[in-house]
């Protein structure tokens, strides 16, 4: 079995420590969507490491990891990040494996997600600026690159044939980047990815399953950024929930295992889009300063708010979690009250269900309140140590969600986590 960890949110939940500290417990880690808009952040000996492209079990030396078909690479960002995990890291190499069928994203998809952002003006996604969007639309319009295709002589025509195809669209734009400049170090990544293991890895994770080995599918973004059933426009080019695993690596449903779901103790966003518990206050400051709330990627401040019930209810739907994670927990220390949304109030009326556009709805949230706590989260090293108010909240949260919470999370540190009885 195949089991998936997914963030429940609008990313940046704290997938990557989760993934490092359940990597313990399984062989194989595989991403099987978004690419290098992720930013999972772990701490190896204290040392602050953020992974984009490989998958966040590369510490646990034991596990393999593969990078899945869903994946969009692009080269030049994966090179590097190769190169900066080696020395913390000198078997990364032997461990790691790209599916041939992942996509490749061009310097002119950068160009084209950029020069696509500016022309929405207010309306823009927010996009982490990465290609990601183009590189998607290319997969399903059947023009995209593919990581097998660097290993095949005629890979340079191919290039320069999707390059060209490109420099006519950006011709329709007034401001294009100077993407010349990404040229000479995408074709060198290239090069570079030849000479790793690039296999078909959906019989290759048959072979895995058939002989018993556990399997952990790391998902990136989160659920709200689905792109069918996210904040849609706002929202990634990939399904970010529970079924992009069968496509993202070519495994059947019937081989997904548990599905663990993480969610912070409040909630961010970043980028544009709908956020209907965002606090725009001084408590919404005040959630930022605490939780550290910047980009892992891109360093722009997070958008902070309360968590909303109602969204992480549909997700879980969506994705059928049977496990929760809850991250963060330590940054609640000192607020009061603790607010959760439970409905929403649509134009008077209440409802516990999502409307189709987030976007137009005027969406007040109906909150329950729960008391604070004094005594610090993040130095307590047992469930039972925590304070008694934050775990009824956490069987509170239990109760709504219809979801057994497993683990809390209260601090960044790879042993800061609680074990729920
Ligand atoms: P990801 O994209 O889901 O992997 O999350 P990011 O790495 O983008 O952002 C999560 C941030 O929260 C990182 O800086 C983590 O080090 C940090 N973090 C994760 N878990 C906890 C926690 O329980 N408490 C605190 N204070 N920080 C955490
Ligand atoms: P991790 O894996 C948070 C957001 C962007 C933007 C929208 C579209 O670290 O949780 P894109 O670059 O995909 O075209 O951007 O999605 N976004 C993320 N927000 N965490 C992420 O990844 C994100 N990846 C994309 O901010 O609003
Ligand atoms: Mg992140």
């Amino acid at each position: 079995m195949i089991d998936v960890l997914l963030g429940l949110q609008w990313g940046d939940e704290g997938k990557g420590k989760i993934v490092d500290f359940l990597a313990g417990g399984y062989s194989v880690i595989a991403r099987f969507q978004g690419g290098p808009n992720a930013g999972h952040t772990l701490y190896v000996n204290d040392k602050k490491v953020v992974l984009h492209t490989i998958p966040s079990g590369v510490f646990q030396k034991h596990c393999l990891n593969l990078i899945g078909n869903g994946v969009v690479i692009d080269p030049a960002i994966f090179k590097k990040e190769v190169e900066t995990i080696l020395p913390l890291c000198p078997d990364l190499l032997d461990r790691l494996y790209i599916s041939q069928k992942a996509h490749l994203i061009i310097p002119t998809h950068r160009a084209l997600d950029a020069a696509s952002e500016m022309s929405k003006g207010a309306e823009k996604i927010g996009s982490t600026l990465k290609g990601i969007g183009p590189a998607y639309m290319d997969k399903t319009g059947r023009n995209g690159l593919r990581v097998g295709d660097i290993l095949s002589p005629s890979f340079e025509e191919k290039y320069q044939k999707l390059k060209n195809k490109h420099l006519q669209l950006l011709g329709q734009f007034e401001q294009v980047a100077d993407w010349q400049q990404w040229e000479a170090p995408f074709l060198e990544a290239c090069a570079f990815i030849r000479s790793l293991k690039v296999i078909n890895a959906e019989y290759w994770l048959d072979d895995l399953l058939k002989k018993g080995t556990r399997i952990l599918a790391e998902g990136a973004q989160g659920s709200m950024l689905d792109v069918d059933f996210g904040t849609y426009p706002f929202v990634t080019s990939s399904n970010t929930i529970a079924a992009g695993v069968c496509t993202g690596l070519g495994v059947a449903p019937s081989r997904i295992g548990d599905v663990i779901g993480i969610t912070k103790a409040y909630c961010t966003r970043v980028g544009g889009g709908p956020f209907p518990t965002e606090l725009e206050d001084s408590t919404g400051e005040a959630l930022r300063a605490a939780g550290a709330e910047f980009g892992a990627t891109t360093g722009r401040p997070r958008r902070c708010g309360w968590i909303d019930l109602v969204a992480l209810k549909y997700v879980i739907m969506l994705s059928g979690v049977n496990k929760l994670i809850i991250t963060k927990a330590d940054v609640l220390d000192g607020f009061n009250p603790i607010r959760a949304a439970v409905a929403y109030s649509i134009q008077g009326k209440e409802t516990s269900e999502l409307p189709y556009d987030l976007c137009v709805a005027e969406i007040e949230p109906v909150y329950k309140d729960y008391q604070g706590w004094s005594k610090p989260i993040s130095t307590c090293t047992d469930y039972t140590d925590l304070p008694v108010e934050f775990k009824e909240y956490c069987d509170f949260l239990e109760t709504y969600l219809g979801t057994k919470i497993t683990h809390v999370s209260n601090g960044t540190g790879r042993d800061q986590i609680l074990k729920k009885p």
